[in-house]
């Protein structure tokens, strides 16, 4: 056996040796394909007889336990028990009219339904190599459908095309996150190997699609694979102080699992990169590393996001769900979306579709008045027995009417409400006074000391800061949460403070629709009068509408609500309770981009205290008035704007060299 190995490996060698002597200084096209396939048969010699158990030279860095019994995309099979649920109730159709053996997708007739809604409808969907596209569209407009769509096969993208999709946490194991980030490329390896052998005896080793797999298992190649995944690691915030890369993932919290799944596909690199909302668990550090680390991204990348700063830094292209024209009883998007694809980022989309509404709106007013014009033309002569002149305009005017274009749409915002206030209370109303705090109580791990800082009713703070510098916990102390180890903090009694969180969403009843929802938690005896709040179930269903719920999303349980509309639900929430102080703790994660602008404009016009905590920059620009930086167990405060901030991050991580492509 070890002799046949070593017999192939010699043979590989020589192939390659000899085609290298034999190239020739100007290779023909037919002497490069021949070239090429010889070189595609020795690294398959090579790779059999690696697999046997022969090292040829790279370096073995992982465990050898991955499994060879399925041949599966990615992640793709991993679900959890909700996405399993929604999985059961998607149908799709879609044809592939690419040629199979292409890299640069196209699916025709492509339509999606989820329990029996039309999300999208026929239309094509390109996804081609080299391009970097942003999904855009509406909470529950079908995003995250779309992308689970490709994902587990509900479209038919051909065996060839590896996926990465990021849709979940990495499991709790006793790998370091290191090991689980290198183990993932074995298991691609392991799974392409099976796949090029299965082509190969069933079609031969001629067969094109067998060019792309041999180049891509080239590509994972996993020797040097170490260094390349802990830079990767500490550019999404990894760091031996804090969390570090070579700790058990068991003992990482859920949003540490979830860069660790992150930095699996950012390692594997796959031809096609699925990434759901990648943000929601990163600081404003780890955001500006990806958004340059993914702005170098050389395969396919789609990508959802809502926010405009990492939209315009990594898109070439722009896909929106644009809701088809829809009844105005039954709300936007509830005749589903069709896919538009625009050239450029998120910027570009804006000033297009902006002026392509403008011309829209310019042809539709002409032809209105042309054809009220030739209706009265025609009534006027009629009456004046002016038949046969009445008669031509009419077919003119009937031939307009058939040609009409159609009313533009005009985009209301659908996240409008306010949140209401208590009596203002004189300052300050949340002092605090030398607090230092640590968790385990000892003074050598205090994470925040001798702290002397005020909130009031006019702050508009930004708490920025690495993960794991302790901005939720500085939040935590303000609400009462956490007691401070040393020092005080004298809270006005009578204040009253609006929080959100990342858990805000878990007191949602899942099997309740939002409106049985809302009527259950604020009884009408509860709820003030004089403020404009709901208090039967006719303003209830009003008040849900300027919270983008639609009649029908309305009374449907909220367990199949997509995440943004359930976020949507818990601001609903906090819009019931006047307050003095708001605390926001990543308020955006989740919400639609035109739902952060209806966010932003809530709190602008909130006339009490704010302390946010955000990665999205926008939000953050458009709200704060001081940015406070969580550091060397202190706060201080930054001395410019949030975009100042960002670029001091950007030059931070250049000098650091983490900011280096990690792709090849
Ligand atoms: N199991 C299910 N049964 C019925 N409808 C469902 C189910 N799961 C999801 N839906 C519906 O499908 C729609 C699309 O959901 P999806 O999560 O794809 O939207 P999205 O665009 O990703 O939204 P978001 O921006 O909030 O993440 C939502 O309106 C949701 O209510
Ligand atoms: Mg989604």
């Amino acid at each position: 056996m070890a002799t046949g190995m070593a017999a192939a490996i010699a043979k590989a060698d020589a192939i390659r040796k000899a085609s290298e002597a034999e190239k020739p200084k100007k290779e023909t096209k037919k002497e490069a394909k021949l070239r090429k396939k010889k070189e595609r048969e020795a690294r398959r010699a090579a790779r059999k007889a690696k697999k046997a158990g022969v090292d040829v030279g790279a370096t073995k860095t992982f465990a050898d336990d991955a499994d060879l019994s399925s041949v599966e995309k990615g992640n793709a099979g991993k679900l959890t028990s909700e996405q399993a649920r929604t999985a059961a109730v998607r149908a799709v159709t879609g044809v592939l009219s690419s040629k199979p053996e292409e890299r640069d997708l196209k699916f025709d007739a492509f339509s999606l339904m989820v329990g029996g809604n039309h999300l999208v409808t026929d239309c094509s969907m390109n996804l081609n190599q080299g391009c970097r596209y942003g999904l855009i569209g509406a909470n529950g407009s079908g995003k995250s459908n779309v992308l689970a769509a490709l994902a587990q096969l509900d479209l038919p993208v051909p065996d060839h095309i590896d996926m990465y999709h990021l849709h979940e946490e990495a499991p709790a194991t006793d790998q370091t996150g290191v090991e689980a980030v290198i183990a993932h490329v074995k298991e691609e390896v392991t799974k392409l190997e099976a796949l090029a052998e299965h082509i190969a005896e069933t079609s031969g080793p001629e067969d094109e699609r067998l060019i792309n797999i041999y180049e891509r298992l080239d590509e994972l190649d996993p020797s040097g694979s170490e260094p390349r995944a802990r830079k990767i690691l500490s550019g999404l915030g990894f760091c031996d102080r804090l969390i570090p890369m070579d700790r058990k993932t068991k003992h990482m919290s859920g949003g540490w699992r979830m860069r660790i799944s992150l930095a699996k596909a950012l390692f594997a690199a796959p031809s096609l990169l699925l990434l759901d909302e990648p943000t929601n668990h990163l600081d404003l550090e780890a955001c500006v590393w990806l958004e340059e680390h993914l702005a170098n991204y050389p395969k396919c990348l789609l990508l959802v996001s809502h926010s405009e700063d990492f939209l315009n830094a990594v898109c070439t292209h722009t896909i929106w769900l644009k809701p088809n024209p829809f009844h105005i009883s039954e709300g936007v998007g509830s005749r589903g979306c069709t896919l538009k694809y625009y050239g450029g980022n998120y910027e570009t989309f804006m000033k297009v579709t902006g002026e392509e509404e403008r011309v829209q709106a310019r042809a539709y007013e002409k032809q209105q008045a042309d054809m009220e014009k030739l209706a009265t033309f025609v009534r006027v002569n009629k009456a004046n027995g002016k038949a046969s002149s009445a008669k031509s305009k009419r077919r003119v005017l009937e031939k307009i009417q058939d040609e009409a274009v159609d009313k533009p749409m005009i985009r209301e915002p659908s996240l409008v409400f306010r949140f209401p206030e208590m009596t203002r209370l004189p300052p300050p109303v949340m002092p605090f006074d030398k607090v230092s705090f640590s968790y385990s109580g000892k003074k050598e791990d205090y994470l925040y000391q001798d702290l002397s800082i005020a909130v009031d009713f006019d702050s508009r703070i930004a708490l920025v800061g690495p993960n794991g510098c302790g901005k939720s916990t500085l939040l935590k102390l303000m609400t009462g949460e956490l007691r401070p180890t040393e020092g005080t903090i004298k809270t006005a009694p009578k204040l009253r403070l609006g929080q959100y969180h990342q858990h805000s969403a878990d007191v949602l009843d899942l099997d309740a629709s939002p409106l049985a929802f809302m009527l259950k938690r604020f009884p009408p005896h509860t709820v003030p009068r004089g403020m404009g709040l709901p208090r039967s179930a006719e303003n209830w269903s009003s008040y849900l509408t300027n919270f983008g719920f639609h009649r029908s999303n309305q009374t449907s349980p909220i367990g199949l609500l997509s995440d943004g509309q359930r976020s949507r639900l818990v601001f609903a929430m906090l819009a019931m309770n006047p307050c003095g102080v708001l605390l926001l703790d990543e308020p955006t994660n989740h919400l639609d981009i035109d739902a952060v602008g209806g966010l932003a404009r809530a709190i602008k016009a909130f006339q009490g205290g704010v302390v946010l905590v955000s990665h999205d920059f926008r939000l953050i620009d458009l709200v704060a008035k001081e940015i406070w930086v969580c550091e060397k167990k202190g706060v201080t405060r930054f001395n410019g704007a949030i975009r100042d901030y960002k670029k001091i991050l950007a030059k931070d991580m250049l000098k650091h060299r983490i900011m280096q492509r990690s792709f090849n």
